[in-house]
């Protein structure tokens, strides 16, 4: 058996990744969902990618992800492609599913310390400081013995965001982190991704409908239309666009006096 590493690899050894999309395409059978996409995310950057649903989000956070193959084009995190063993390896990435895809049998605490554990990739010491340092910066040590089935929706979000902070990325990938939240939790949770940048030194790309998350934390916003980019921008020039796509996008009516937020927050 492998003897277990000394060591993790440390925060203070990281810095911040880069990522560059060029020409990105990808087509599933006759769809072509995303449609020669290119752009760069810097070192540090909060890079959000906001469009209608089925716009290609997820398809392209996959792809950035590895756990897709583009059709035409190419992608890098600090110049190595996502599937690379060295990326991998490395934990270069991270990404909080939509669904947070936590195991149901095992406690927060657990569900944190598994795979470090299982991988034997730090001592159990580092490993256990790890997990508490990350339920420590998401306040939610007083849920680490808890099990999945008796959290919140917005508790499930924050163990999500912890689990993949205990490998210390050097980029977040989020989808949809704020889904099926009520807005305080929304906010919350944004409030949590903005934080991270300082205390993880991690660069975030975030996909997300949630036009007040996008606007307030965004360094810039991506928006998305049919496969293909159609505007990015830093949040003020959103803000005053006139472009009627996406004025309509950012529509304030969909807003905190939406009623569809009251049923939300029961469940939430
Ligand atoms: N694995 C897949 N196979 C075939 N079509 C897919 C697959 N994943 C996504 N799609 C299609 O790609 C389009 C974009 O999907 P997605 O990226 O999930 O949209 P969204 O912007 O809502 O996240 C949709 O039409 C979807 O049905
Ligand atoms: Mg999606």
């Amino acid at each position: 058996m492998a003897s277990p590493r000394k060591s993790c690899i440390q925060r203070e050894d990281r810095s911040p990744a880069s990522v560059n999309v060029d020409g990105l395409s990808k087509t599933y059978g006759q769809q072509e969902v995303l449609r020669d996409v290119s752009f760069k995310v810097e070192p540090g950057e909060i890079f959000v990618i906001m469009g209608p649903s089925g716009s290609g989000k997820s398809v392209l956070l996959r792809h950035i992800a590895g756990l897709e193959v583009p059709t035409r084009g190419a992608l890098d995190i600090n110049g190595l492609s996502p599937t690379e063993p060295e990326t991998r390896n490395q934990f270069a990435l991270a990404l909080v599913f939509q669904s947070g895809a936590l195991l149901n049998s095992l406690s927060v605490y657990n569900n944190l310390s598994l795979y470090p554990h299982e991988h034997q990739l730090c001592s159990k010491k580092e490993i256990h400081d790890r997990v508490m340092r990350a339920l420590q910066i998401l306040s939610i040590e007083h849920a680490a013995k808890k099990m999945p089935a008796e959290l919140s929706g917005g508790m499930r979000k924050r163990v999500a965001i912890a689990r993949a902070l205990v490998m210390e990325p050097q980029l977040m990938l989020y989808d949809e982190p704020t889904s099926e939240l009520d807005p305080i939790m929304a906010a919350t949770i944004a409030e949590i991704i903005a934080t991270l940048r300082e205390e993880y030194a991690v660069t975030s790309i975030v996909v997300s409908h949630d036009r007040d998350l996008s606007l307030t934390i965004a360094d810039r916003v991506a928006l998305m239309q049919n496969g293909q980019i159609h505007s990015i921008a830093p949040p003020a020039e959103y803000r005053q666009a006139t472009d009627p796509l996406i004025t309509e996008f950012l529509n304030p009516q969909i807003n905190l006096q939406n009623p569809r937020f009251k049923t939300l927050e029961a469940t939430s």
